[in-house]
């Protein structure tokens, strides 16, 4: 052990930071030691195991050594390990061998490639693809997909479900040839195929979709379009120092990495007349699950736990600058463990950069004569993943106005089957005889909530329909009732749009200048969550996608709604354990869980590349200041000056005038709005 394998955790900055180079490699040499890594040990997970908030933000506690969770496992035997260690204290603090009854760790990258060696040899399978005409192997991908637990012989192995695709040649896009009806079953730590069924012969779609390859797209780049340059002659206006702590226009907030879950975010708080005010103590998206809603046998089990079964995190890209990225950019990279346990970085992962997004507020009065406007902009953290064949792109925007928004951008290759024929009731036909079934994306962000403090209550507020009646003889009286959520149960809530549903997180020890309690709301987009029905297993997987709103008192345990060990996980575990308590959530330490996503029917314009489709949700101050607190942002330039009042001169004054000095075209208070969302 060096000194430099035990940085000095001495603030809570330095103790919630990404994880460093040297801690990762003092924790492998520690495993290695402790006999914990053998020669076929997998390092699925390696993350921060983070101290108990309750203590780190205790006044006066000084934070404890970094501890480190390493979930390992041993693909000849099966055994697998969930792992605590230390690398100040030169230990292992705990080492849990795990029931596989209950759940497998996450999926290591060994097994995807040993998947299709072990089906490639398979007499089953290479009599199923001979029966339609497939004998190249070199031309079969075999897609392991995470396969749930669906009969009782197969609890306690780590299986997957595999499908198969042709690729035609290395350059081809094999999600245009999926070979649909026939699913293999391979156990990954005995190396047997357990099963290949043969469902239902359909014809493998021909037409390409090679959208990387010209030749294929078959016309010139579309001409006419001239370049958009976007420039901060000054410099961007935030700051970061080394534990990852961003200072911008107020705002404070640590970003970090995880495997599991990619951005995590802590401490984040606003600057409020030189009061630097929390809002949310940790945020993250900690879990997301696809669910395929095609119930054909070949397929009705087709989901996947992209943070609990495939460690999102670890699949993140490289960014780069002008294609990925546009503007001035500070990019982090992101320190993880590979499954060998060593020092893995992927360059350029994170993405920082600040946005003009048009207008904050503007007004031009007609009794007073003033003209006055003002822009707003914003600071835009973040990543993009490739899970299989989508991508996925997080975006967090912190506003001037106070507003935290996430952007998720979905992206990449639609899951794609054969087209059963016209009419067919649960996928879109894309291509000649390629389809595509019908599937949700359900995100659940972990919003971890410190309204000006760690004791906090929650609302429902919603628009009523007032009866006629005395105190309505009109009947136009509109008003909003505030229904406290003040237990578990109470809280678990379906977004409702036709009544503008929102929920207020507020803090009963803290009024703002009205004398009433400070608070944020979270504005959910509302859109469908889990459609399975209630008996199904996906449902019993993934009953947090069910409820767009749940909210618990914080315990340290209870980091993903679908509970700690997703794959191979029969169900129950997570929000509907946890929440079975019904615990009180009243002037409490609460965390919401969000669900929020896409239903995708697909189009045919989402083929053979899906054009970006967001989902996401806003929190925004409610009473949390004192007013709107962007009364001092400056004015967008000089000849926008108060006093320039009136509007029908104001544009010819400017004309004559001129600013040749500021070497401006005029349109340079134009907003980019490159990033803008659709609705
Ligand atoms: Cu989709």
């Amino acid at each position: 052990m060096t000194d430099t394998a035990t940085p000095a955790t001495t603030t809570v900055a330095a103790a919630l930071a990404s994880l460093r180079p040297e801690e990762i490699t003092a924790a492998r040499a520690i495993l290695e030691r402790d006999g914990l890594l053998g020669p076929d040990t997998h390092v699925s997970y390696f993350g921060l195991l983070e101290q108990d908030k309750r203590t780190l933000l205790a006044p006066g506690a000084v934070p404890e050594a970094r501890r480190f969770r390493a979930m390992l496992v041993d693909l000849a035997s099966g055994a697998s390990f969930d792992v605590v260690v230390c690398p100040a204290e030169d230990r292992v603090v705990s080492a849990v061998e795990l029931d596989p009854a209950q759940g497998q760790v996450p999926v290591v990258l060994a097994e995807f490639g040993l998947v299709e060696e072990i089906v490639h040899q398979d007499a089953r399978w290479l009599a199923a693809m001979a029966k339609r005409g497939l004998t190249d192997l070199s031309t079969l991908r075999v897609n392991p997909l995470s396969a749930g637990v669906l009969a009782p012989e197969e609890s306690g192995r780590r299986i997957q479900r595999c499908f198969t695709f042709v690729q035609k040649t290395p350059d081809d896009l094999g999600w245009a040839h999926p070979v649909d009806g026939v699913t293999v079953m391979v156990d990954v730590v005995t190396r047997e195929v357990l099963d290949v069924i043969d469902y239902v012969d359909l014809p493998v779609p021909q037409e390409d979709g090679n959208f990387h390859l010209p030749e294929w797209v078959g016309k010139p780049p579309r001409a006419g379009l001239k370049p958009i340059e976007i420039t901060q002659p000054e410099g961007p206006s935030f700051t970061i120092d080394d534990d990852g702590v961003l200072s911008w226009a107020g705002w404070k907030l640590q970003v970090s990495f995880d495997q599991r879950e990619g951005l995590v975010f802590h401490n984040v708080s606003i600057d409020d007349d030189g009061e630097q005010r929390p809002v949310l103590y940790r945020a993250s998206i900690a879990e997301m699950m696809v669910p395929y809603g095609d119930p054909s046998p070949q397929r009705w089990f087709q989901n996947f736990f992209d943070c609990g079964e495939y460690l999102l995190g670890g699949f993140a890209n490289s960014l780069e600058l002008g294609c990925d990225c546009v503007g001035d950019i500070t990019y982090l990279d992101a320190t993880l463990a590979d499954n060998a346990g060593e020092v893995r970085v992927v360059p350029q992962t994170i993405c920082i950069h600040e946005e003009d997004t048009g207008i904050l507020w503007k007004h031009f009065d007609n009794w007073n004569g003033s003209s006055d406007s003002r822009r707003n902009r914003r600071l835009v953290v973040s990543f993009f993943v490739t899970v299989g064949n989508y991508d996925y792109g997080f975006y967090w925007y912190f506003s001037l106005d106070g507003a935290i928004e996430l952007e998720v951008k979905a992206t990449g290759v639609v899951f794609t089957s054969a087209y059963p024929g016209p009419g067919y009731a649960y996928a879109s036909e894309l291509a000649p005889g390629l389809g595509a079934p019908y599937h949700q994306h359900l995100f659940s962000a972990r919003l971890d909530m410190m309204v000006d403090g760690t004791r906090n209550n929650v609302d429902e507020l919603e628009a009523v329909l007032v009866p006629r009646g005395p105190e309505n003889p009109t009947g136009t009286g509109i008003t909003q009732t505030v229904t406290r959520l003040r237990t578990e149960k109470e809280a678990q809530r379906m977004a409702d749009n036709a009544r503008g549903r929102v929920w207020l997180v507020s803090n009963p020890h803290k009024q703002n200048r009205l004398g009433r309690d400070v608070g944020y709301v979270l504005f959910p987009e509302g859109r469908p969550a889990l459609l399975a029905d209630e008996q199904s297993d996906i449902h019993a997987r993934a009953t947090y996608s069910a409820k767009h709103l749940w909210v618990t008192p914080y315990e340290p345990g209870e980091l993903y709604p679908a509970g700690d060990l997703v794959n191979m996980h029969p169900g129950g575990a997570g929000l509907p354990a946890w929440t079975a308590a019904d615990r009180d959530v009243e002037d409490a330490d609460v965390v919401l869980w969000h669900t929020f996503g896409l239903t995708h029917f697909p189009r045919i314009e989402d083929w053979p590349i899906m054009p970006v489709d967001s989902a996401g949700f806003v929190l925004k101050p409610h009473g949390f200041f004192g007013a709107n607190p962007t009364m001092d942002i400056p004015e967008p330039a000089a000849h926008c000056a108060p006093g320039q009042h009136g509007h029908g001169h104001a544009a010819p004054e400017h004309a004559s005038h001129g600013h040749e000095g500021h070497g401006h075209d005029g349109h340079d208070h134009d907003g980019h709005d490159h990033e803008g969302r659709h609705a």
